[in-house]
C-alpha cells in the first residue's frame, strides 16, 4: 500500500504552500495529489491581488484598519481572533512570497504595488497586473519542485477513510492507469478549493471546482459550517460568467444601465463601485429586476464601462480581462462598454476548521486550508483580494499543523482504507458495466438550474423548500446514473460522476443551511427576512452528515474587538 506522513490533496496556493511548509522538514515523506496538472489549478484564476496591509500606497493603512474592514465586510459573522491573526500575519507572508520570487507589480519608488477593492478603507490589494493567482501559483509550483515535494497529478480523491475518530488513510484514482489506491497517511491536509459549480455554468470557477475535499470531509462525519454563504462575483461575463476582475473597479471602472446610469450612487453612495461584492451584486440584480437592465431573463445584464481608463493603464494593469471579453464576450473594452452580470464566485462555508493557528478539523489528522475550509475569517461576505491572502496564509499553517501531526502521530493501521478502496474498486467496476440509466448531465444541469433559481442572490422560503425537494429527487435519480463509458484508462465520465454526486450533497447543505437561516446577513438575502438577526442568528451553522440524513446545529461566533453594528458603505 502506498504510504506518506503527510499527504496534500490539492494543487492551488493553499496546497502548494501546506506541502511547502510542511516539507520543510526533511525527515517528512509528503505527497500532493491533484486531479488535474498543478500549475491549472483554479488559483490561477484569481485575477486581481491580495491583501496586505503594507502602507506602500496609503501610508495610513495598518493592519488594524484591514482587520475591521474584514469583519465589517463579513457583516459580523466572521471569527475575529482568526481574523487578527489573518490580517496581522499577511504583511510577511507578502515579503515571503516576494523572496520565492513572486513578480508582483511594482509603484515609482520600487515597491509592491496597491490597487483599491472593494469594501476596503485604503488601497491594499497587492498585484501582479490581472495575472496575480497565477503568478504565485507557478512560483509555488517552482519552490516544491525546488524542495522535492512528490506530486501525483491526475490523482482523484474518491474518500476519506476514519477509524475511531481518526484519518487511517485517503483513496484516489489514478486517473492515467484506472488504478483505484488505498494509501496511508498520517497527515491529509484537504485544500481542494470551493463548489461554485453546482451552479454550473454561472460561475467564475473552473470546471474541476466540484467540491471532492469537502464532501470527503462530510462524509467522513466532519460538518459544513456556513454553507448557505455563497459569495455571488458581481462582474462576471454576460454571456458565460466568466470573471472580469474586481481590479476593473479598483482601477477606475464604472457599472452603467440601460439609463446610461452609474446606478451604484443610489446604492453604495460614498463607496459607489467599490461597495463589497454582496452590495454590488444585488444592485446589480435589482436594477435588472425594476428593468432597467439589457435584455432579458437569464440573459439579462448591466454594462462595466472602462474605456475612461484609457488604452495604456488597460493594457498595462488588465491584459488578461481585456483577453477574456475579447474572446468570451466579443468585446474589446479598450473600444466598448462590456455586458455583465454576477457569477457565483466563492464559498465562504466549507470544511469545519477547529483550530485557526493548525488548521485542525474535528477529526485527528484530517486539516482543511483554502478555499474548501471554513475558518472563519470571511464570515456571511468575503472582501475581494482576502481569499488569495487566506489561501496563502492557511496554507502554510496547515502544513505546520500537519508536520506537528505527522510528528506525534504513528502510521494508522490502514484496515479500514483498505476496505474503503475495495469498495470503489466495485463501484467503478459496476458504473463501467452500467448501460442503462439516467444520464450525469441531466442531473447535474438541473440540480443547477434550481440552484440559480432557488438559492441564488435573493432567497425566499417556498423556493428553498422547493430546491430541497428537487434535489432529494436527484440524489434518488443519481442511484440510477449511467456514465456511458466502459474505460478503464482516463475514465473522466467516471470522475465526473463522482463529482456531480458530491455537488449534489454539498448542494443540499446549501439549500438547507440557507432555509434555516431566517435573516439576512451578507450574501444571504432573503426577500422574506429583510433584515439582519443578531439576536437569533449571530452564529455560525454546523450541518452534519449521519448516512443520509443531514443534522443542523449552530456554534457560537468569536467576537473580540467589533461590536456588530449597522453595515454603511
Ligand atoms: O475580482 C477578482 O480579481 C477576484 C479576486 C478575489 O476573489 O479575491
Amino acid at each position: 500500500m502506498l504510504s506518506y506522513d503527510i499527504v496534500v490533496v490539492g494543487a492551488g496556493g493553499a496546497g502548494m504552500m501546506a506541502a511547502l511548509a510542511a516539507s520543510e522538514d526533511p525527515d517528512l515523506e509528503v505527497a500532493v495529489l491533484s486531479k488535474i496538472y498543478p500549475t491549472r489549478s483554479h488559483t490561477g484564476a484569481a485575477q486581481g491581488g491580495i491583501n496586505a496591509a503594507l502602507g506602500n500606497r496609503d501610508p495610513s493603512d495598518s493592519v488594524e484598519k484591514h482587520f475591521r474592514d474584514t469583519v465589517k465586510g463579513s457583516d459580523f459573522l466572521a471569527d475575529q481572533d482568526a481574523v487578527e491573526f489573518f490580517t496581522s500575519r499577511m504583511p510577511e507572508l507578502i515579503q515571503e512570497l516576494d523572496f520565492y520570487g513572486v513578480p508582483f507589480s511594482r509603484d515609482e519608488n520600487g515597491r509592491v504595488a496597491q490597487r483599491p477593492f472593494g469594501g476596503a478603507s485604503s488601497p491594499r490589494t497587492c498585484y501582479s497586473a490581472d495575472k496575480t493567482g497565477h503568478v504565485i501559483l507557478h512560483t509555488l509550483y517552482e519552490q516544491c519542485l525546488k524542495r522535492g515535494v512528490k506530486f501525483l497529478h491526475e490523482w482523484f480523491l474518491l474518500s476519506l477513510a476514519v477509524e475511531e475518530g481518526e484519518l487511517d488513510g485517503l483513496v484516489a484514482l489514478d486517473m492515467r492507469s484506472g488504478a483505484i489506491h488505498p494509501i496511508q497517511a498520517k497527515a491529509a491536509v484537504i485544500a481542494t478549493g470551493g463548489f461554485g459549480r453546482i451552479y454550473w455554468n454561472r460561475t467564475t470557477n473552473a470546471l474541476n471546482m466540484t467540491g471532492d475535499g469537502t464532501a470527503a470531509c462530510f462524509d467522513a462525519g466532519i460538518p459544513l459550517k456556513d454553507p448557505e454563504f455563497v459569495q455571488f462575483h458581481p462582474t462576471g461575463l454576460a454571456s458565460s460568467g466568466i470573471l472580469m476582475s474586481e481590479a476593473c473597479r479598483g482601477e477606475g471602472g464604472h457599472l452603467l444601465n440601460k439609463e446610461g446610469e452609474r446606478f451604484m450612487a443610489r446604492y453604495a453612495p460614498e463607496k459607489m463601485e467599490l461597495g463589497p461584492r454582496d452590495l454590488v451584486s444585488r444592485a446589480i440584480e435589482t436594477e435588472i429586476k425594476e428593468g432597467r437592465g439589457f435584455g432579458e431573463g437569464i440573459g439579462a445584464y448591466v454594462q462595466m464601462d472602462l474605456r475612461h481608463l484609457g488604452k495604456e493603464k488597460i493594457l498595462e494593469r488588465l491584459p488578461q480581462v481585456r483577453a477574456l471579453a475579447m474572446h468570451f464576450e466579443g468585446v474589446d473594452i479598450i473600444e466598448e462598454p462590456v455586458p455583465i452580470r454576477p457569477s457565483c464566485h466563492y464559498m465562504m462555508g466549507g470544511i469545519h476548521v477547529v483550530d485557526y493557528k493548525t488548521c485542525r478539523t474535528p477529526i485527528e489528522g484530517i486539516l482543511a486550508a483554502g478555499e474548501c475550509a471554513c475558518i472563519s475569517i470571511h464570515g456571511a461576505n468575503r472582501l475581494g483580494g482576502n481569499s488569495v491572502a487566506d489561501v496563502v496564509l492557511f496554507g502554510k499553517y496547515a502544513g505546520l499543523g500537519a508536520r506537528e501531526i505527522a510528528k506525534q502521530r504513528s502510521l494508522p493501521s490502514g484496515k479500514k482504507v483498505k476496505k474503503e478502496a475495495d469498495r470503489w474498486i466495485k463501484t467503478f467496476d459496476r458504473m463501467r458495466r452500467k448501460t442503462e440509466g439516467i444520464p450525469v448531465t441531466e442531473i447535474r444541469d438541473k440540480m443547477a438550474e434550481t440552484m440559480w433559481n432557488n438559492v441564488g442572490i435573493f432567497r425566499r422560503e417556498s423556493e428553498m423548500k422547493e430546491a430541497l425537494e428537487t434535489v432529494g429527487r436527484l440524489l434518488e435519480d443519481y442511484q440510477d446514473a449511467c456514465i456511458g463509458d466502459t474505460s478503464v484508462r482516463y475514465n473522466l465520465a467516471f470522475v465526473h460522476y463522482v463529482e456531480v454526486g458530491n455537488l449534489l450533497k454539498l448542494a443540499k447543505a446549501v439549500a438547507l443551511g440557507a432555509l434555516h437561516r431566517k435573516e439576512s446577513r451578507g450574501s444571504h438575502a432573503r426577500a422574506d427576512y429583510p433584515k439582519r438577526d443578531d439576536g437569533r442568528f449571530l452564529k455560525h451553522t454546523l450541518i452534519y452528515k449521519k448516512g443520509d440524513d443531514y443534522i443542523l446545529q449552530y456554534e457560537p461566533v468569536k467576537i473580540t474587538k467589533y461590536r456588530p453594528e449597522e453595515r454603511k458603505y
